[in-house]
């Protein structure tokens, strides 16, 4: 007897598509079933199907949905997750309209949490992201990749790696980025090459931690040229590579990206033409971040439209930090995505599963609800898929279950007399 059965889904978001990531008008098909039931059973998916074919199966707990949306956890294909600090004395900076490269410039932005995650200790850093982590889970995130980056030294470059590896046991699955090179310490001003050097050494110590490495490239931080000279040692060396091409300035990253056979290319604000076709015809996954540009108070977001019309495959991620995008809610970024991106729900929805798990080599392991794989589910307070990106800025997840297990559920707390 399986150990639960949930019946009575209105639509289940099943993504079964075939293997690979979705690519152009791919993104627009949404696989579901009506009226849908799940089986899970030892942490397993074990039965996919309607409610009327699991009348007879046996199970030692049911659910009923009452006729909501059941989807596979979401994926956060792009965050900061473990910093010291926060940002939020920056605030009137930005209001008066200094740039965020500007502010970086002159030792805050980056640096400023660079200050403060040295000196955090590793308990204090990883209960910090810890409780990040919870919220991101309480959104209905049960797969987050998490970079480094706020060290920019050995020494607390692998704090914050420790840290994610003890945050394995957490519910949510971590996949770890090591993003050394993420900008430039004053002291290494006229300098870059050696500090890309210094990065690169690091290389072999951080194999243990990390699966990825990225890059800032971008205007004062590393050119386009030094980042391809550094992500193609990487890759030598084995690891999967990420960019952070195009962000602010339009450098020509998301060209090098494709050339260099990068695994995603993250924001994407100023690609070109030619960058965008270059994507269109590569396996590289575009990971599209329009919390970043929104928060950043931009006008220009990523061209979506022409990247998944062109036929690139698109992921969307919250880009969780606390200067360009303090937030954990990737709900949040599925209504940008729609009125900035103008992406449609069925493409949303699988730009946050199945394109978020290709975009971080989990393509055959997370992002849909299929047997044989993990059961990853989330119940939502809503009848059907569209009402989520529709109805924003607050959390509609009702239950989440991580491996089969209920890891989150909404309280009713409201007290009324
Ligand atoms: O993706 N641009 C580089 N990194 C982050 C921001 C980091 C920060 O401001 O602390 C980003 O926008
Ligand atoms: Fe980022």
């Amino acid at each position: 007897m399986m150990d639960t059965l949930l019946i009575n889904i209105g639509q289940l978001l099943t993504m079964d598509h075939e293997d690979g990531p979705l690519k152009g008008k791919k993104m627009s098909i949404l696989p579901m079933i009506e009226n849908g039931a799940v089986g899970i059973d030892n942490g397993k998916i074990v039965f996919v199907g309607t409610t009327a074919e699991a009348m007879q199966l046996q199970a030692k707990e049911r659910i009923d949905c009452e006729g909501k949306l059941v989807s596979p956890g979401l994926i956060d294909p792009h965050t900061h997750l473990v910093f010291g600090g926060s940002r939020e004395h920056e605030v009137p900076l930005k209001l008066q309209g200094v740039p965020y490269l500007e502010i970086l410039k002159h030792g805050g932005g980056i640096h400023s949490t660079v200050r403060a995650t040295k000196q955090a200790t590793a308990t204090e850093l990883r209960e910090k992201a810890r409780f990040h982590l919870d919220r991101m889970l309480s959104f209905g995130v049960t797969t987050v990749e998490a970079k480094s980056g706020y060290g920019l030294d050995q020494e607390t470059e692998c704090k914050q790696m420790a840290v994610l590896k003890e945050l394995e046991d957490h519910p949510v699955d971590l996949v770890s980025t090591f993003l050394g090179a993420h900008a430039l310490p004053k002291e290494y001003e006229g300098r870059v090459d050696e500090f890309l050097q210094l990065i690169l050494s690091m290389l072999p110590a951080i194999r243990s931690y990390a699966e990825f490495v990225d890059i800032f490239c971008e205007t004062g931080v590393f050119t386009v040229e030094q980042s391809k000279r550094f992500l193609l040692k990487a890759k030598e060396l084995g690891f999967g590579i990420k960019i952070h091409a195009d962000e602010i300035d339009p450098l020509g990253g998301t060209e090098a990206a494709v050339e260099i056979g990068a695994v995603s290319a993250d924001h994407l604000c100023g690609a070109s033409n030619r960058g965008i076709e270059m994507l269109t015809n590569s396996d590289t996954i575009a990971v599209l971040l329009p919390g970043t540009t929104f928060y950043l108070n931009k006008e220009v977001y990523a061209r979506a439209r022409d990247m998944i019309d062109g036929g690139a495959a698109v992921a969307l991620a919250t880009d969780f930090n606390p200067g360009s995008s303090p937030t954990e809610n990737l709900q949040f970024i599925m209504t940008i995505a729609m009125l900035k991106l103008k992406m449609k729900p069925e493409e949303i929805w699988n730009a946050v599963t199945v394109n978020a798990a290709y975009a971080i080599r989990r393509g055959e392991a997370a992002g849909k609800v299929k047997i044989g794989r993990q059961a990853d589910l989330v119940l939502w307070d809503a009848y059907n898929y569209l009402y989520v990106p529709y109805h924003y800025g607050v959390n509609h997840v009702n239950t989440v279950w991580k491996k089969g297990k209920v890891v989150w559920r909404r309280e009713q707390s409201c007290i009324h007399i």
